[in-house]
């Protein structure tokens, strides 16, 4: 190896690559082959491995919305709140792989390998469950000191500009949540049915509420007061 492609950052694996990405400790975190209840385990694993890493990454981008929020970076704030939604539908891609699962061999799998494990206890989901209480008050209070409203920022978008792609990013995250919620569901429907009890002992089809709850209702709402403003025909 020559002087200058050796590595020289402290840890273990052969490379710098290998020792600044943790590449060995994050493979020990993969089941071996030999322990696998079923060879489709490892999609499995690796998929909800991957989902808690990303998870875990939103979460923090979105503390970091709040901040900038907080100091009037509402530019900055949207770009890091699109980049969120864009990990999100990352995340609603990455499920659909599972669905190449039988579902005869994930019962394999539920059986002999997860417990009492739910994806209900995910707690990289259980912190985004919250993003709209966390990111409503410091949105609300920056309308408040630069007096604006959001059916003023929806009526004359051109004017509100800045305002306006904030708004929209947070409809774009909102709305991409709520599909991944409901891609979750059409996989676990086709892997264990809608008609039965989930592992936690609830209906499955009970998956399908928070398909029904915006993180942002107020964003939502404000889009029908603007066109009960147009007065419609229909
Ligand atoms: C074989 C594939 C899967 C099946 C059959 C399945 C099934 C289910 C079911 C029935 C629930 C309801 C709660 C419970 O059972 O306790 C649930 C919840 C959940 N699952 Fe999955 N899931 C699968 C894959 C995934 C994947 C890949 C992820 C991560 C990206 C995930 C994340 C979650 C989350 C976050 C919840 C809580 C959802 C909520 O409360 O709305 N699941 N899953």
């Amino acid at each position: 190896m020559s002087a200058h492609t050796g590595p020289i950052l402290e840890g273990r694996g052969d490379t710098d690559y290998e020792r600044y990405i943790r590449v060995p400790e994050l493979l020990e975190l993969v089941k071996p082959a030999d322990k696998l209840a079923h060879p489709d385990e490892r999609l499995f694993q690796t998929t909800h491995q991957a989902a808690e890493l990303w998870l875990h990454h939103i979460d923090y981008e979105i503390d970091r919305v709040v901040e900038l929020i907080g100091g009037d970076e509402v530019a900055h704030a949207a770009a890091l709140l699109e980049r969120a939604t864009r990990i999100v539908n990352l995340l609603r891609q990455q499920i659909v792989i599972l669905e190449t699962m039988a579902p005869a061999d994930y019962h394999v799998i539920r059986t002999t390998s997860l417990g009492r494990g739910s994806g209900q206890e995910s707690p990289g989901f259980a912190k985004l469950l919250d993003v709209g209480k966390r990111l409503w008050p410091p949105f609300d209070e920056l309308l408040g000191r630069r007096g604006a409203s959001l059916i003023e920022i929806e009526i004359t978008p051109r004017t509100h500009a800045e305002f306006f792609r904030l708004v929209q990013a947070m409809v774009d995250y909102d709305e991409a949540f709520l599909n991944s919620r409901f891609t979750h569901i059409r996989l676990a429907f086709r892997i264990i049915g809608s008609k039965v009890l989930s592992l936690k002992g609830v209906p499955a089809s009970q998956l399908e509420l928070g398909t029904r709850e915006p993180l942002f209702p107020k964003l939502w709402d404000t889009i029908s007061e603007l066109t009960s403003e147009h007065k419609p025909s229909y």
